[in-house]
């Protein structure tokens, strides 16, 4: 286990690259085992812990999956013969319920433990259960597993209750290699659906649609291997852009799409925040004090509910009040440890109501999950003394290198070995 420990105060100044995107790395190297002629390469993969855990699964299943000198990622999905997805690998990771499509649709059967709860409140996977019940697989719940299993999945029109990142994925991995043509409607429409269904296709898979409501996939025999990169990850661009507002700073945000943040960088500028657009980069140039802004969280194009925590860090020190709401699911967790730093967040249901205080203070916290954590750390960056963030862990899941590239910038990050986890009674006994 480790911890950050951080000195507040530095303007954070430079140039910083943004790795790929987590979310479309999970499902695509997952997709990628749907293949059973030759091999994906794929490029731009952010190397992460839940990148990490992913390829873990998939070794259990089967597949051969390994970095090159070159970081390029290698996927063969033809050795796939495992339908069983490992418990104490699944547990670590909601996204590994993507493959249950995967091996429906290669194998015919999937047993994958349900997701646990998490931090950032109950996510049922039921939109994606009822999907695949209506691809024609027989599932059973029992002893907290999917068992399905089905001859072969057959095409079918599905409403998805509401939008759902990981059932539109889930659905569309499944449906481009069922019998038939399935109809996929409310679907979601963030830019790692659509990076994911133009994986599919050069794949060989037929789906038209993604990035709308409705997405139509006519199933084919079978897919093969291709090069791929995948596009870069809007939450860290985002990170990085409040990153630099909280602290005053003046950075360069490169190897960006600049489109997929339209809805944060309208409302960092509503701050008081001036935001230079490159062609693949944003000049992002903030002044000593933020304005208070309104917000809520909503599917793409809205507001992101994975940056809702990182801005929230960024309006506990600006002018005035802030209200967000938060739409999506129960994120308010770190609020407390936000408090603990001088911060004065009233949060009630799905609302944090944010007066805006001159100055935090620094002090040892704890990271919930992986996005409070890098709110922890943002406001950190502008407390004043030192904080101690406990619980990188979760950080390191979903950022590659987080307190290198804040170094980069400026910002006086240190990552310091804990002694947590070793038996408290073993200590007294000795
Ligand atoms: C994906 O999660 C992302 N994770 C999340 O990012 C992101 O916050 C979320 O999409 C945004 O919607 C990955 O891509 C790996 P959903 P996902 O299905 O797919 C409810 C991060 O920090 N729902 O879009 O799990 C659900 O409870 C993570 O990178 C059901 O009720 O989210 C939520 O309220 C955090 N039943 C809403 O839908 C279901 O079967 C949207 O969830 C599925 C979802």
């Amino acid at each position: 286990m480790a911890k950050l420990v951080i000195q507040g105060g530095n303007r954070l100044q430079g140039e910083v690259r943004i790795s790929g995107a987590k979310n479309s790395a999970l499902p695509i190297i997952v997709a990628a085992a749907l293949a059973v002629e030759g091999e994906c390469v794929l490029d731009n993969i952010p190397k992460n812990n839940d990148v990490g855990t992913i390829c873990l699964i998939l070794r259990s299943l089967g597949v051969d999956v390994w970095f090159d000198e070159d970081d390029k990622l290698h996927v063969v999905g033809a050795t796939l013969r495992e339908h069983q997805a490992p418990y104490d690998l699944v547990r670590k990771m909601r996204a590994s319920f993507y493959t249950a499509g995967l091996l429906l649709a290669r194998l015919g059967r999937a047993e994958v433990p349900l997701p646990g709860g998490c931090a950032i409140g109950s996510r049922p996977v039921d939109f994606h259960i009822r999907g695949f019940s209506q691809m024609g697989a027989d599932i059973a719940i029992e002893h907290g597993f999917m068992k399905a299993k089905c001859r072969k999945l057959t095409g079918t029109n599905y409403y998805i209750n509401r939008s759902s990142v990981g059932t539109t994925m889930n659905m569309m991995m499944a449906a481009s290699l069922a019998e038939g043509t399935t109809i996929l409607e409310n679907c979601a429409k963030e830019p790692e659906v659509v990076d994911l269904a133009i994986f599919l296709n050069g794949m060989g898979a037929q789906i038209r649609g993604a990035g709308t409501d409705v997405i139509r996939v006519d199933g084919v025999e079978k897919l093969h291997g291709i090069e791929y990169s995948i596009i870069p990850d809007r939450i860290e661009a985002g990170t990085f852009m409040f990153a630099a507002a909280i602290t005053g700073g003046d950075v360069l945000i490169k190897d960006i799409v600049i489109e997929h943040l339209r809805s944060p960088i309208s409302k960092i500028e509503e701050a008081g925040v001036t935001v230079e657009k490159g062609a693949t980069e944003i000049r992002v140039i903030a002044p000593e004090k933020l304005q208070s802004i309104d917000v809520e969280t909503a599917p793409y194009p809205g507001f992101p509910t994975d940056l809702q925590q990182p801005l929230v860090a960024c309006m506990s020190v600006a002018d005035g009040t802030s209200v967000i709401r938060e739409n999506i699911f129960d994120r308010f967790r770190y609020v407390d440890e936000l408090r603990r730093m001088g911060a004065d967040i009233k949060v009630e249901r799905e609302t944090a109501i944010i007066r805006g205080v001159p100055q935090l203070t620094g002090a040892p916290v704890e990271v919930t999950d992986l996005r409070a954590g890098a709110a922890l750390v943002i406001a950190a960056l502008k407390a004043a003394g030192t904080t101690e963030v406990y619980g990188v862990d979760d950080i390191d899941r979903g950022y590659e290198r987080f307190e290198d590239k804040l170094r980069g910038l400026g910002a006086s990050v240190q990552r310091v070995e804990t002694h947590e986890g070793i038996d408290a009674f073993a200590q007294i006994r000795s």
